[in-house]
């Protein structure tokens, strides 16, 4: 297939060298123009995973128009708050037809839009919206590590045709026709993993980690109901998988971001010293506006966000949620 990938950051550069790596002839478009030269030239970025090198075949390009034009399948692997604009900007260039697949994990600011939500309103009518979710490190999966993801979308022939076209040997791709359930495991772990960070920062221990972990997934499922999710979804790659992962890998910037909040660090200092998108820090302000609007209760959600945004102290949001009123566990 010709396939478009729209991000060269570390997950963007790992897909197009796993499409690559399928034979399939991939371009990658990159907007900053430093990166750009870069990934052309050296084949690796600042903001590449470690060790990580870019296939010769690979053609980088800093116009997403031309990368675009003519490409049956297209990738995006860029800061969810952008994807809008960029496919806008991007529409024209789209053939009709093209399955338009995203990789990011989190809300649109502003309205909470899930990303399949986005890609419908962004895309012309005709084209095939597709999201790619579930536990994975970009640093693992360039290694070759074994790792499983869900293709989403309610053409679920649109999802099959990107399971057997990136999936692989170490990359096992499942399909499912709810992808308004697997956006918000994918954005909605990454808040949960910033509580878990803080957590394991203070030194709480692994059980109440394991109660984070565990209420997370609760709050996930009833804002995922309230959407029109299916709450089993949650169970699955995207929702439980990829919290089990993010909330306990070090790997994962949304952890690493609740381990500087338990040192004392401020949320300006945090994003500014990670230099890689940690989608979870907007995605707790968006998801909190989100669940009060649709008057969804998420208590560790509006804990992360007073802590990032409002300058509550990390450990009187550890000690509000353990104060609330007692009741039966709902799950
Ligand atoms: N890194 C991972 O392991 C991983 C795994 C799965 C999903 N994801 C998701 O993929 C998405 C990208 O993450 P990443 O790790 O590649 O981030 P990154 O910070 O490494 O790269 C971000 C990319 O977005 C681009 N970008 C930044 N500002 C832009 C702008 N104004 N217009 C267009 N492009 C812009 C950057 O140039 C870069 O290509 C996120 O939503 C993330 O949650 C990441």
């Amino acid at each position: 297939m010709k396939v478009a990938v729209l991000g060269g950051g570390a997950w963007g550069g790992v897909l197009a060298a796993m499409a690559s790596a399928r034979s399939h002839d991939v371009a990658l478009w990159e907007a900053d123009p430093t990166a750009a030269v870069a990934l052309g030239r050296d084949r690796t970025s600042a903001r590449s995973v470690p060790g990580f090198r870019l296939p010769d075949a690979v053609v980088v390009s800093g116009d997403a128009e031309g990368a675009i034009a003519g490409r049956q399948m297209v990738i995006v692997a860029i800061p969810s708050e952008l994807v809008r604009g960029t496919l806008l900007g991007a529409a024209p260039k789209i053939d009709a037809g093209t399955i338009v697949v995203c990789a990011s994990k989190g809300l649109e600011p502003g309205g909470g839009e899930t990303m399949i939500e986005v890609l419908r309103a962004a895309l012309p009518p005709e084209s095939r919206a597709v999201v790619l979710s579930g536990p994975s490190f970009a640093q693992e999966v360039a290694a070759g590590l074994p790792a499983a993801l869900v293709a989403a979308s309610a053409d679920v022939a649109a999802a099959g045709v990107v399971q057997a076209a990136l999936g692989g040997e170490r990359l096992r791709i499942y399909t499912s026709d709810d992808a308004i359930g697997v956006c918000l495991g994918g954005a909605l772990k990454n808040v949960v993993a910033i509580a878990a960070g803080c957590c394991d920062g203070f030194g709480l221990g692994a059980s109440a980690r394991a109660a984070l972990i565990t209420r997370g997934l609760a709050e996930m499922g009833r804002l995922a109901d309230r959407k029109g999710g299916q709450p089993l979804t949650l169970a699955g790659l995207a929702g439980l998988g990829d919290l089990v992962l993010t909330c306990t890998g070090d790997l994962s910037r949304n952890r690493q971001v609740g381990l500087a909040l338990a040192r004392g660090e401020s949320t300006a200092e945090i994003v500014a010293n990670l230099g890689h998108v940690a989608e979870g820090v907007e995605t707790a302000r968006t998801a909190r506006a989100l669940a009060e609007r649709l008057g969804v209760d998420m208590p560790i959600t509006r804990e992360v966000a007073a802590v990032l945004f409002d300058g509550k102290p990390a450990r009187a949001a550890l000690t509000d949620l353990l104060a609330r009123d007692l009741r039966p566990e709902r799950v």
